[in-house]
């Protein structure tokens, strides 16, 4: 067993870099994982729709939260003084909130007096660590960090 164990140390890093290339390598010790799906915290800002598209590229989207526990475990992924940008907008219909696989949102972590559309420019949701972890309605321009959620590849 030592044997195959020695083999299998060198040579299962390496089948992996094969199949699925250095730099997924390298980022996948980024990502956190929770239930069905990994999820990982930018380390710079961007507006809304940048931080979208970052997702996007990384075989992603921003974070669909539709439960109570994954709430709390996105809240672990912040310390308290990051806000971070999540996947739900109302910019296609005010006061619609939409997920951004076009769910509409249900369950609901909103702040006490939130959303409330302040000076009618705050279209994009976000994750108020600052505030115990409550969503916010916020202006999609402003630049902050976000997280990402993408499913597990099936294992094989
Ligand atoms: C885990 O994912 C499954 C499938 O989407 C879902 O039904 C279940 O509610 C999730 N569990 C938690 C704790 O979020
Ligand atoms: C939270 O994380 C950010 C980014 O890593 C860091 O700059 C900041 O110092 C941290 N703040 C606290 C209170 O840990
Ligand atoms: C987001 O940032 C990009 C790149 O800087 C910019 O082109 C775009 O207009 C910005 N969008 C919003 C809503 O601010």
């Amino acid at each position: 067993f030592a044997g195959i164990c020695g083999f299998c140390v060198i040579f299962c890093p390496l089948l992996s870099l094969c199949r699925h290339g250095l730099s997924e390598v390298l980022e996948q010790k980024y990502w956190n994982k929770f239930n069905i799906s990994c999820y990982y915290v930018s380390n710079v800002r961007k507006n809304w729709t940048m931080s979208r598209l970052d997702c996007i590229a990384r075989g992603a989207d921003l974070v669909i939260i539709d439960s109570r526990e994954e709430q709390v475990f996105v809240q672990s992924l912040l310390n308290s003084s990051q806000d971070a940008w999540i996947g739900m907008t109302d910019s296609v219909e005010e006061g619609t909130w939409m997920w951004v696989d076009g769910s509409p949102v249900t369950i609901t972590f909103w702040r006490p007096g939130q959303p409330n559309s302040y000076q009618g420019d705050q279209d994009c949701g976000e994750v108020l660590q600052t505030e115990g972890g409550h969503w916010n309605d916020y202006s999609c321009s402003t630049e902050q960090i976000w997280i990402c959620e993408k499913k597990h590849k099936p294992q094989n």
